[in-house]
């Protein structure tokens, strides 16, 4: 029988931003157990905090008074969004609907961003944005009295949809979002939890809201940090992994399904609902009996780990056969240009790999594997490659391993927690 090796992984990162967003916002006082106590989540609070909403030191139970949907303050210095994309395009919408100034600084990673695809809507609604001439931080936005819209992103993307749906939240005026694909949909199941008037039209609409009630919210399990020792399970590197209390729902669960069709035996209990709208799942995850094969991906496929792709170009590494990641151009604007460093590490440690405009092949191999990898900073190309590193007989070297800090602070302790149950 496998020896399953459980792993609770922390708290999801994007439903952890939300819950001290929408905190924030609401009327009386919030209880969050569980937050994710990461680098990004640390931006978010201090970009609350010095908007002047009472954000305690985060921690494994925290109470929070919101100020309410009128009630933040103009900052006395720019927001410093570190390397978060969810911290300053939320922020951004839940500041444009506010009466004052607020400017938008972040670190190397995030100045090189994208930020018209967020600025164009909020504009749109009357709201004067202004950017550097790229298109990217610092970003300056003065809000204050802002009319509906009806915006169709160009490309699927919750943050971009999130700013709308918020800017209207805090404006009172009706929004609608409609977008190519289904891209992670936590911001309409919280706000539909809280009461709000959200429909399905025109992609999704939010009608005016009065208040904000307070809630109490379990944060469910990361499923992009639960993707990691899925993978490591994969390829090799633990018997089996049990995943217990990770978030579940068909815009976030795209690698699970992908393993499972690369012959990867994947397991989960019946969904269980929880907060937020949110439901919850155990995972249970073992190499399958006949190995692992190379896997085509694309499409509509694509938004639900979009998160996932490097990762899984490292379980390509090993699969037989090519891996093959598509329709996933948005890769390149993320905390790295996470298709040519993935592609440049895979090449790193031996492995062949290829980029495609808009996503990458990989030739799978039986390895060894070794080298060194460059992640640029970015916190899921450390990880996806130390899992990489994790299987037995690869020798792989991370060049900046503190950089998890983003996302999942623990990670390295879990790794090596569940490498110990194998040598046991
Ligand atoms: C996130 C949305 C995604 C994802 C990011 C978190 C969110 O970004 O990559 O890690 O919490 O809304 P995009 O919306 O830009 O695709």
């Amino acid at each position: 029988m496998t020896a399953f090796a459980r792993i609770d992984v922390p708290g999801d990162k994007s439903i952890s931003h939300r819950a001290l967003m929408f905190a924030a916002l609401a009327t009386g006082e919030s209880a969050i157990m569980g937050i994710l106590e990461s680098a990004d989540v640390q931006s978010t609070a201090g970009a609350l905090r010095a908007l002047g909403v009472p954000v305690p030191p985060l921690g494994a139970r925290l109470t929070l008074t919101g100020v309410g949907l009128r009630g933040l303050r103009p900052a006395t210095a720019p927001l410093d969004c570190g390397n978060s994309g969810t911290t300053t395009r939320l922020m951004a919408g839940i500041v444009a609907g506010a009466p004052f100034e607020t400017t938008f600084v972040g670190d190397a990673s995030l100045s090189a961003r994208p930020m018209r695809r967020v600025a164009a809507p909020l504009e749109a609604m009357g709201a004067e944005v202004s950017l550097s001439a790229g298109g990217t931080l610092p970003m300056r936005i003065r809000g204050g009295a802002l009319h509906g819209v009806r915006w169709r992103t160009e490309v699927a993307s919750a943050q971009i949809k999130s700013a709308v749906l918020l800017a209207g939240l805090v404006a009172g005026v009706e929004v609608s979002v409609a977008e190519p694909a289904p891209s992670r949909d936590h911001t309409e199941r919280f706000l539909r939890a809280l009461g709000a008037d959200l429909r399905a039209e025109h992609g999704v609409t939010l009608r005016p809201v009065e208040a904000l009630r307070a809630f109490s919210l379990a944060v469910p399990r990361d499923p992009s940090s639960a993707a990691f020792f899925a993978a490591l399970a994969a390829i090799g590197g633990a018997p089996g992994v049990e995943l217990p209390g990770v978030l579940v729902s068909a815009t976030r669960d795209g690698f699970f399904r992908a393993l499972r069709a690369m012959g990867v035996t994947v397991d989960a209990d019946a969904p269980a609902a929880t907060d937020a709208g949110e439901f919850v799942t155990t995972w249970r995850v073992q190499a399958g009996a006949t190995g692992i094969r190379g896997i085509a991906i694309g499409g509509d496929q694509v938004a639900a780990m979009i998160d996932e792709l490097p990762l899984l170009a490292c379980v390509g590494a090993h699969a037989a056969g090519e891996t093959r990641i598509t329709g996933a151009g948005e890769l390149r604007v993320k905390e790295s240009d996470r298709i040519a460093v993935t592609v440049a590490n895979l090449r790193a440690v031996g492995v062949r790999a290829g980029e495609l405009p808009d996503g990458l092949w990989v030739e799978g191999s039986e390895g060894p594997l070794a080298g060194r990898v460059t992640t640029h900073g970015d916190h899921r190309i450390a990880m996806a490659f130390a899992i990489l590193g994790a299987r037995p007989g690869n020798a792989i070297v991370i060049d900046d391993p503190a950089c998890v800090s983003v996302s999942y602070p623990g990670f390295w302790a879990a790794l090596a927690a569940v490498r110990g149950v194998r040598a046991a």
